[in-house]
């Protein structure tokens, strides 16, 4: 039985650092064992040209201790400036593209409202072999929230991919088996999947006409299936899943116990320790390294990290809160028991 392990240092492809205090407060955290980091573009004022990807990516690694990579992509909407976006993505200055449906989460608004529209942005980012990431949900008023994934892969998925083959996909957040055997079964799109979408299922979120806010996230958590197929590819499958944790903070007191709460999960405290507790529970404490270190890396064709982390079974609790300055935010995990833990 192993005791400890010792594993390519991570990559979390999906983190919300957001700004000022709170910005400071994830970095600390997802820098402590990370290497590099997508830090998604829903800010406030969504970062949607080069100039704002620039500053932010300087805040990070100004608050940041450690060696750090954060890694922008440019927040879609409508009408972006062609020329800025191209060489954006040829400088590196954003990584990609992301893809919110309006509506579909916090500080989509600006997102897009019909993907005919972004078609010019799809065809540079095709040719300039740069990924789009994509927030895969369809809203409308007749569609279940819990039928979003399934719905956006039908209606708007299969025509990007149909029009843009060599477009380079990332299904942000995998919530079903629907997502997961449709990552499978195509070429040039991957996933990432979170720790709280391999432990929740719906039950923990809704309950007596209420929501447990902390449980409340989009995509929301499915069914008791979904969470079996998705430990599955995550610690099984080891070739198009990867770790992005989504880990996205909001101050406690934005979180309430109905719908009008603001939806996010925050496990950048524990994230890596979640992640090695569900690969062992799955018997494949042994697969976490590909999932947690390079297949996000292979898939985006960046370097494989060279430094390594050290994991030790060891049990501790998730405190309660994370508290820095004025922000209060609520751990995922609080107050449970995890057995496993980083060591210096
Ligand atoms: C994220 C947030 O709060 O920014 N919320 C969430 O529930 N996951 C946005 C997102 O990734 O959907
Ligand atoms: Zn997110």
């Amino acid at each position: 039985m192993n005791n400890h392990i010792e594993i390519t240092q991570p990559d979390d492809w999906h983190v919300h650092f957001r700004e000022g205090d709170m910005l400071e407060m994830v970095t600390n955290f997802s820098s402590r064992i990370n290497k590099r980091c997508v830090a998604m573009p829903n800010t406030q004022i969504p970062i949607t040209d080069s100039n704002k990807a620039s500053i932010y990516k300087e805040q990070i690694i100004k608050a940041s201790k450690n060696d750090f990579e954060p890694l922008v992509p440019c927040y879609l909407k409508d009408n972006l400036d062609l020329d800025d976006f191209r060489i954006g993505l040829q400088k590196k200055i954003f990584f990609g593209s992301k893809l919110y449906p309006t509506n579909a989460t916090t500080n989509s608004k600006h997102g897009v409202s019909d993907i005919s529209k972004i078609f010019k942005y799809l065809e540079i980012l095709e040719e300039e072999n740069s990924p789009l990431l994509i927030h895969g949900e369809k809203v409308a008023d007749n569609i279940d929230i819990f039928d979003r994934e399934k719905f956006f892969i039908d209606d708007e998925l299969n025509i990007i991919r149909s029009k843009f083959p060599l477009l380079k996909i990332v299904l942000e957040h995998v919530s079903t088996s629907y997502g997961v055997k449709y990552i499978k079964d195509n070429t040039n799109i991957a996933g990432t999947i979170t720790p709280h979408h391999m432990l929740l299922t719906k039950k923990d979120v809704f309950f007596d006409q209420k929501i447990n806010p902390h449980h409340f996230c989009m995509p929301v958590v499915k069914n008791e299936t979904d969470l079996i197929e998705l430990r599955k590819a995550a610690c099984h499958d080891n070739s198009k899943f990867f770790l992005g944790t989504d880990s996205a903070p909001h101050h406690i007191d934005e979180k309430k116990p109905d719908m009008s709460s603001k939806p996010g999960i925050f496990s950048a405290p524990c994230s890596i320790e979640l992640y090695a507790e569900i690969f062992d529970q799955e018997n494949a404490i042994n697969n976490l390294e590909i999932f947690s270190s390079i297949n996000g890396a292979r898939f985006y064709n960046l370097p494989i990290n060279n430094s390594k982390i050290k994991l030790e079974k060891t049990e501790w609790i998730v405190p309660e809160l994370s508290s820095y300055k004025d922000i209060k935010v609520k751990n995922f995990y609080s107050n449970k028991k995890i057995n496993w833990k980083v060591v210096n």
